[in-house]
């Protein structure tokens, strides 16, 4: 856990950051966004000291980094800036060797781990141990320093727009890696971004920074639906609440006034609303609360003879549909979908109460929302 209490930082006269209090959670992937410079880099590097701050403290773990040595905390800390930070005139083994050799690892166990490091972020240890940094392409280089920063064993990395010199494709790719890396080792990841996609695909939990202070710091979805001003609405974008499946809920969406009809209600009653408002479904609900039954279908319906007409229609449920919870995720919905062929979806709460419905129209309109936004630019 990192708390910053009251930190403070001024160049000469000018004030960088002022009065900064937040905590960062053990194992949270924590992106830092703002505008270039508004401070990031030297939030950072207040936090494993390499620069100094004026006023205020860090707390690690329950300890202030002023009372712990410099060169200690760095060792504990993995850092990874753009182009991966390599010792040019070190190979990568050598480049990754540096803390486990000052930590006294055998080197025999030192080798083990350089290897397992490479093998981690996808190198060939055979292949790249004794290149040089020089001799690598930038994804690469960028792999050797992220291995570096997993090298310390230390539950914290800190990261300064590592990947912002990648190409698009390399970039997603170490991305996905980090992510992964991260959740497997559970480290605490302190990102430092220009890049809303980035902090959106990464972060559990985004933090902005405008003139010197933390404007916004909460869960990514929360800075979608809620961004605190429009400096962080601008980052944000109207849309990207919409463009982030994930982030999207059943009760975002849904048509709460669905045709419903209670179970006592007879097949021909039943009938007569479905063609009265030219659909083949009907749900079928208990009470006041709704409570939801099934599904009623058209086609069931329209094969029975004519001394069914008057049976309740409770006996005509169908338990073959799927249903969703209002917290239920578009992308979760998606996936449902896929395999349920039928156009209706009740949106149902804890209690099974039918609280909606999605309809192949309303996540199609919803979906294309992205698209038409994306458009108008
Ligand atoms: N050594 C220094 N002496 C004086 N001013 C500095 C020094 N380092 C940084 N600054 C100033 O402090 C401010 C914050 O710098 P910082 O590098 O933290 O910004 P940043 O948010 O990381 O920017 P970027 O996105 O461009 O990397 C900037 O205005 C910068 O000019
Ligand atoms: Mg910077």
């Amino acid at each position: 856990m990192i708390e910053f209490t009251n930190v403070s930082k001024s160049y000469k006269d000018k004030l960088i950051l002022r009065d900064i209090n937040m905590t960062f959670s053990s194992g949270e992937f924590v992106a830092i966004i703002g505008s270039s410079g508004c401070g990031k880099t030297t939030l950072l590097k207040m936090i494993n000291k390499l620069l100094p701050m004026d006023r205020g403290d860090i707390i690690i773990d329950g300890k202030s980094i002023r009372e712990i040595p410099d060169i200690k905390l760095r060792r504990e800390i993995g850092y990874v800036v753009q182009e991966g930070g390599l010792f040019p005139h070190f190979t990568v083994k050598e480049n990754l060797e540096i803390v486990p050799q000052l930590e006294g690892m055998e080197p025999e166990k030192r080798e083990r781990r350089i290897n397992e490091l490479l093998d981690m972020v996808n190198l060939d240890p055979k292949m790249y141990s004794n290149s040089y940094p020089c001799q690598l392409s930038g994804g690469q280089r960028q792999r050797v320093g992220v291995a570096r920063a997993f090298a310390t064993d230390s539950d914290l990395i800190l990261m300064d727009e590592p990947f912002s010199a990648l190409d698009p494709l390399t970039r997603e790719e170490l991305q996905d890696e980090i992510v992964k890396l991260q959740k497997e080792y559970e480290k605490t990841i302190v990102f430092v971004t220009h890049d809303m996609d980035e902090a959106i695909k990464c972060a559990d939990k985004i933090c902005f920074i405008q003139n010197g202070t933390v404007i916004q710091f909460d869960k990514t979805e929360e800075i979608l639906r809620h961004p605190a001003n429009d400096y962080v609405e601008k980052f944000v974008g109207k849309n990207r609440l919409w463009g982030n499946p994930k982030y999207i809920h059943a009760s975002d969406i849904m048509c709460k006034e669905p045709y419903i009809l209670s179970r006592d209600r007879t097949v021909i009653q039943a009938l007569q609303v479905m063609r009265q408002n030219a659909i083949n479904s009907i749900l079928i609900t208990e009470g006041k609360n709704r409570e939801f039954q099934g599904i009623v279908w058209l086609e069931d319906l329209s094969k029975l003879d004519v001394q069914h007409m008057s049976a309740s229609i409770g006996d005509m449920i169908s338990s073959d549909y799927i249903s969703v919870f209002e917290e239920s995720s578009l992308q979760e919905i998606i996936d449902e979908i896929d395999y349920y062929k039928s156009g209706i979806i009740p949106v149902l709460n804890e209690r099974r109460e039918l609280r909606g419905v999605l309809t192949k129209s309303i996540l199609l309109s919803t979906l294309s929302k992205r698209y038409k936004k994306e458009q108008e630019g």
